[in-house]
């Protein structure tokens, strides 16, 4: 059967097919071994580590309690010991109870990303670490606003910035001056939202110090070349303004402090800064089609527009890094600012991984010829997956000692573009997606601390420095730089632990995301299989192979040349394969989510070829209401997902079974009435 699928999908099917024929005879994967390692990680699909989780959540309220208790206990108690007799007392728990017994029926309604059986967004069990740690910080209410609001989860949470700036391959030794610098963020948007605002400021800043007219020497000859000065070299400027200037007498160091600060784009706002240098427009911001909505959101957050976000259309939903050197060559011959070029790794739809390398080597290209602009890695999905790349010892693992544990991951491509991370200037990753932790915790990382001067709200000789002045000491008043004001630390404790518990290495953290890509191995094997047996009622194909664990499959049914009746059909098994708040959440026998597929981010060659595979006219998308194509979209990272289960054969298995069988009740009857 003719899928129409790319050569790499041909690829990965044959290696999925291997593996579905190995049958447990061959060799397992060693990550597949080490599976067991994962039994006190989860509460677990059935709650099976209840008690677990429940000593340690009454172990460690008590030692809360025990601290109030111990800080005066000369002080009388302020609630009496009888007050729980008293009416306004006892009423007052009785609404109580009954509002949290509704909460938690209402609750029960909710979507169940911790079973085997939800495949839909990127969202699955939580890992006990973390939240045990959550919950145990949460009564302290540390605010990681500022040291004096949370003195220990503020430092928990720089300690967390360095554990990922380790596991994606930068300098983590915070006695080193270009040490990484990282913090939590409200999420993934946030996070692409400070990457945009620090390479703003990066650009920018040189143009200041320019027009400031600061004595420093090699400073760039005119406004374009200091607006291209780069990143790297643009915070070792401003690591050299920084020292000039702290070494002036105080009076003449505010003098120059505030002749600086009032050049600045962030003083002047992008309009007056414009103004000023005639030079100099509006910069552009280039992302591949795949990119998250987040970067469009940022762009207008910015003020510099959703206009100056330019999408390149990808080869296989990956970056195609030729039309963007193309697109950078038209910027160059036209003078056109670049403010950043985007990688994605680990598409939000396909779990595509741009290849990051061959981004970083353009950039250098083009540095080297005037066009500067930052890189950064929107790894907010993938990025946990490095782990999976990292000896214990911190080293990059080469490609066959990654491969070993798997089927046909990773690909040349994908190892090349984790080997590149390093060289990418500022990183989003989320704790709450891959990192199996609870919602609030994205994470901006930077490659260079002494970057992160430049986000400071206020002016940095204003602010108290007291302290040894090292790396925590000059962090500690997060506040200055993050995007929000208050903010939980004890999501910062939760990162910490968990990655304490499970250091980011292949042997330790990696295990989980190593399921993940045996699960997507599996899954492919499963595909083609279902993709086989349902021939007869819908054309199916994967449209887009994956490079992590993250699959969408199209489907037609047979015969079918119309795209709204296909998507009418997608979006009915879509419906049937959500958490409906208004049924018994057992009702639903597996869980999945959808996406779609726009010409305009596939390019011709991509539509052209899944519009072969799902038998429909090449111009199908041209002309009608429905210019895109419903897909099935799997997120696959339950832990247990691998597991035998109640159902026969697997879960992936009985999630293909249950699609055959959700096919079938749709197409059958409308065969047969075509047959009568
Ligand atoms: C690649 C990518 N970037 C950014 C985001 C935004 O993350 P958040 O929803 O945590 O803000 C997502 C969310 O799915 C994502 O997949």
């Amino acid at each position: 059967m003719n899928t129409g699928d790319g050569p790499g999908l041909t690829r990965l099917k044959a290696a999925a097919r291997r593996s579905a024929q190995a049958c447990g005879s061959r060799r397992r994967p060693a990550a597949a071994m080490t599976r067991t390692g994962l039994h006190p990680c989860f509460l677990g699909p059935y709650g099976e580590n209840d008690q677990l989780l429940e000593s340690l959540v009454v172990e460690f309220l008590r030692d809360h309690v025990y601290w109030r208790r111990n800080l005066h206990p000369e002080d009388l108690p302020a609630i009496p010991t009888g007050a729980n007799r008293e009416p306004g007392y006892v009423a007052f728990e009785a609404r109580l109870r009954r509002e949290l017994h509704l909460l938690s029926a209402a609750l029960k309604r909710s979507v169940p990303f911790h079973s085997p059986r939800y495949l839909g967004h990127m969202v699955s069990d939580l890992l006990i670490p973390g939240l045990a740690a959550q919950m145990l910080a949460l009564p302290y209410n540390p605010n990681n606003v500022s040291a004096e609001a949370a003195p220990i989860t503020i430092d928990l949470e720089l300690k967390a910035g360095l554990q990922l700036a380790e596991m994606v391959g930068w300098p983590a030794d915070p006695a080193r001056e270009d040490c990484a610098f990282g913090h939590l963020t409200s999420g993934g948007t946030l996070a692409n939202l400070q990457g945009l605002r620090l390479a703003l400021a990066l650009k920018a800043f040189p143009v200041a110090l320019r027009a400031a007219g600061v004595p420093l020497p090699g400073l760039p000859g005119d406004d374009w070349e200091a607006f291209n000065t780069g990143p790297a070299a643009a915070t070792a400027l401003y690591a050299q303004w920084c020292a000039w200037r702290d070494a002036l007498q105080p009076r003449e160091r505010r003098a120059w402090q505030q002749r600086v600060e009032a050049q600045r784009i962030e003083s002047l706002g992008l309009a007056d800064f414009l103004d000023r240098h005639p030079q100099l427009s509006t910069p552009c911001v280039f992302a591949p089609a795949t990119a998250h909505y987040s970067w469009s959101k940022g762009m207008k957050m910015l003020g510099l527009g959703r206009a100056q976000l330019a999408l390149i259309p990808g080869q296989a939903m990956r970056l195609d890094v030729d039309a963007l050197e193309e697109a950078l060559e038209h910027c160059l011959r036209l003078r056109q600012p670049v403010l950043m070029a985007v990688g994605v790794l680990g598409s939000t739809e396909f779990g595509t991984i741009d290849p990051v390398d061959r981004l970083a080597d353009l950039r250098e290209r083009m540095q080297s010829r005037g066009l500067g602009m930052s890189l950064h890695l929107d790894a907010a999905w993938g990025g946990y997956l490095a782990s999976l790349f990292r000896d214990a010892d911190g080293r990059l693992r080469d490609r066959d000692a990654v491969a070993a544990d798997f089927q046909a991951f990773p690909s040349p491509g994908v190892h090349a573009a984790f080997a590149a991370i390093p060289r990418m200037d500022s990183i989003t990753i989320d704790p709450h997606k891959l990192g199996h932790l609870p919602y609030g915790a994205g994470a901006f990382l930077c490659r260079d601390q002494r970057a992160v001067g430049l986000l400071a709200e206020d002016a940095d000789y204003v602010f108290d420095e007291a302290g040894d002045g090292g790396f925590f000491d000059r962090h500690r008043h997060l506040g200055r730089y993050i995007p929000e004001g208050s903010k939980p630390g004890a999501n910062a404790a939760a990162v910490y632990v968990t990655h304490r518990v499970l250091p980011l290495d292949h042997e330790h953290f990696g295990r989980l995301p190593a399921q993940g890509i045996l699960a997507a191995e599996k899954f492919m094997a499963e595909a083609q299989a279902f993709i086989e047996r349902i021939a007869p009622l819908a054309t199916a194909t994967v449209p887009f192979a994956p490079d992590c664990n993250l699959v969408c499959l199209a489907m037609n049914p047979v015969g079918n040349r119309d795209v709204a009746r296909m998507n009418r059909f997608m979006r009915g098994l879509h419906r049937s394969l959500r958490a409906d708040p208004g049924q018994p959440l057992q009702r639903g026998e597996y869980f999945g989510s959808m996406t779609t597929l726009r010409p305009d981010a596939m390019g011709p060659a991509d539509s052209a070829r899944v519009l072969q595979a799902l038998r429909l006219a090449p111009d199908a998308l041209e002309g009608g209401d429905e210019d895109r194509i419903v897909v099935l979209r799997h997120t696959l990272m339950n832990p247990f997902l691998l597991d035998e289960g109640g159902a026969g054969g697997g879960y992936i298995r009985g999630y293909f079974d249950h699609l055959e069988r959700l096919v079938a009740a749709a197409l059958v009857p409308a065969a047969l009435a075509a047959g009568a």
